[in-house]
């Protein structure tokens, strides 16, 4: 019985591996299947260099406002939890990041905040531009959440090249109960559609083992994500944050996360896909255990030590004590000792040629 769950697991791992696509039906087998993820990390491991060699792209990542407009059940910034300390950072402070990881080596700038309406689209657009100004050389990443078409173009005039956005879920039922009524998912994917549209390299995403989530709706969010072909692609742990509606539910696991790493490198073989910090809080090992299963970006935190413990979408975050150059250097320690090599550029997204992905 187990052996033939074992040759079943095989099976179904070759044939992602070969056709970078399943049937919903082998999908649900090799999500829910007991087995251990070896193999599926092998074959997305040999993928990944075939791609993108032992390449491991770092991008800065600026936490700049943990004032939300939102309510999302699950995240530690949600505008009713009162027990958060608010802040902003100012325009030089901004800057100040840059600077430090200009000089860390950082061609990426992440600029990820809670939406919050201060930051309205002129004085988001007199940040990017400032960006643009002083690092040329660099890619500017926006994670603001969802905006109109018209800010989305507005930013990408002034400079912006890349959006990330986390589609959370793609199934309307599951995304209601994740969300306040006051959101829908239908505007989140045309959000995602807009910025693909105007040209950014868009981001994509959800969570592993959110409240409620099953395995059919993990099928579409693959699918989802097979129409939209996002250029990268964050997951993580869910992980409880003890200030929100969803307090008593569990966090997600290591293995599901790590599992879901490797069909996602099968299923979108040239994607950018991090190793994110919340798969490091689930586990000391999370992050180099991530790159072996298929990740190839880590996104360290630039934002100023004092403010690193107020972005706390969830509990027990990892790096809110420590500082630029610590998290570059610590990082660094961990892409080398998981066997691979951390790159200082800009790390576009390198289009898989055709032959690769025959196989
Ligand atoms: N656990 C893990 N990830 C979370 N996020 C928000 N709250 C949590 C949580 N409790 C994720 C969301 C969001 C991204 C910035 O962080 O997917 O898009
Ligand atoms: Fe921040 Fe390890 S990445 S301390």
């Amino acid at each position: 019985m187990k052996d033939e769950a074992y040759l079943r697991h095989a099976e179904l791992v070759n044939k992602l591996d070969e056709q970078h696509d399943l049937s919903d039906s082998e999908l649900k087998e090799l999500i829910e299947s007991p087995c251990e993820d070896t193999d599926l990390f092998a074959a997305a491991d040999r993928l990944r260099r075939k791609i993108y060699g032992e390449d491991v792209y770092i991008r800065g990542l600026i936490e700049f406002t943990n004032h939300c407009k939102n309510d999302c059940y699950y995240c530690g910034i949600r505008r009713d939890n009162e027990a958060v300390d608010r802040y902003r950072l100012t325009d030089d402070q901004i800057m100040d990041c840059c600077a430090a990881g200009y000089d860390l080596g950082y061609r990426t700038f992440v600029l990820q905040g809670g939406e919050d309406p201060y930051y309205t689209d002129d004085r988001i657009c007199e940040i990017i531009s400032k960006i643009r100004k002083a690092y040329p050389d660099c890619a500017i990443t926006l994670s603001i959440g969802e905006k109109p078409r018209e800010s989305y173009q507005k930013y990408f005039d002034a400079g912006a090249d890349r959006y990330l956005l986390r589609h959370e879920t793609a199934d309307e039922a599951h995304y209601r109960k994740l969300h306040p009524a006051s959101m829908s998912l239908e505007n989140r994917k045309r959000c995602l559609f807009d910025l693909k549209d105007i040209g950014y390299q868009v981001g994509a995403g959800f969570m592993v083992g959110s409240p409620y989530q099953t395995t059919e709706n993990y099928i579409a969010d693959l699918r989802f994500m097979q129409t939209l072909d996002p250029d990268m692609i964050g997951i993580g742990p869910y992980i409880t944050q003890s200030d929100t509606p969803f307090r008593d539910m569990p966090s997600g696991s290591l293995e599901m996360t790590l599992r879901m790493l490797g069909i996602l490198r099968l299923m979108f073989p040239d994607a950018l896909i991090p190793a994110t910090t919340a798969l490091g809080t689930i586990d000391p090992q999370g992050r180099e255990k991530g790159f072996k299963a298929g990740a190839n970006v880590v996104m360290p935190n630039l934002s100023p030590t004092a403010v690193r413990d107020k972005y706390l979408l969830y509990d027990e975050k990892i790096c809110t004590g420590e500082d630029a150059y610590q998290c570059r250097g610590c990082l660094e320690g961990r892409v080398y000792g998981a066997g691979y090599r951390m790159v200082c550029d800009r790390g576009d997204r390198r289009h898989a040629p055709r032959e690769i992905l025959k196989g």
